[in-house]
């Protein structure tokens, strides 16, 4: 655990494998995604966009495939299989917004917290065939995948399968603030 005492729900947000079967509503998931666009971004742009699928319809399934067989067997238990997108030229100027995959990423960590703040849990992923994102969610040029991500309700890491079990329980870690922080 780390030495200053940080807010709780920083403290409570990991990323688990294991998912229950209790579905995320739609409700939720609007919440969740509205936590996201409160992100602040350059220029207000909001460079985001996000698709995604409930477990048990066809859309969870097109999402699903996408993802690598390292996500594909922990996956197929989550509520929610989203991408996020990001969009690469300012709407306004059709410049490129080099801060774009910042943006998302900043939409992306909003939306673990208001998730995790009703008990809803996140795992973002990179293990994605990203060509097969677009060709899937037929994107134009100046859209792109940042990441992927699952949602759920947390479950039993006992049904999960290795390695992702042991995974599961391996402690959490960070580096130490003398590593990342300097003040001068
Ligand atoms: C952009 C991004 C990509 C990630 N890709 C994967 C992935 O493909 N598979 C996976 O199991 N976890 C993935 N993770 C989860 C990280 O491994 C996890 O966030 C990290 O180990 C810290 O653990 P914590 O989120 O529980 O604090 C990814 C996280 C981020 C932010």
């Amino acid at each position: 655990m780390s030495k200053y005492k940080i807010h709780p729900l920083l403290e409570k947000r990991w990323s688990p494998r294991a998912f229950s079967d209790k579905p995320v509503t739609e409700e939720d998931v609007n919440k969740i995604f509205t936590g996201a666009s409160w992100a602040a971004s350059a220029r207000n742009e909001q460079p985001w966009k996000y698709v995604y699928g409930l477990k048990g319809t066809p859309g969870f399934d097109r999402l699903w495939e996408c993802l690598l067989p390292g996500n594909q067997p922990w996956t197929k238990n989550a509520a929610v299989l989203f991408v996020a997108l990001q969009r690469h030229t300012f709407e306004s100027n059709g410049k490129t917004n080099k801060k774009a995959m910042h943006d998302v990423g900043l939409a992306n960590a909003q939306l673990l917290l208001q998730a995790v703040s009703v008990d809803i849990y996140g795992h973002l992923m990179a293990g994605y065939d990203a060509g097969k994102a677009k060709e899937t969610l037929r994107l134009n040029e100046d859209m792109s995948p940042v990441c992927m991500g699952a949602l759920g309700y947390l479950g039993d890491a006992n049904d999960l399968e290795e390695p992702f079990k042991s995974r599961e329980r391996e402690p959490r870690t960070r580096k130490p603030l003398e590593e990342f922080v300097t003040k001068l």
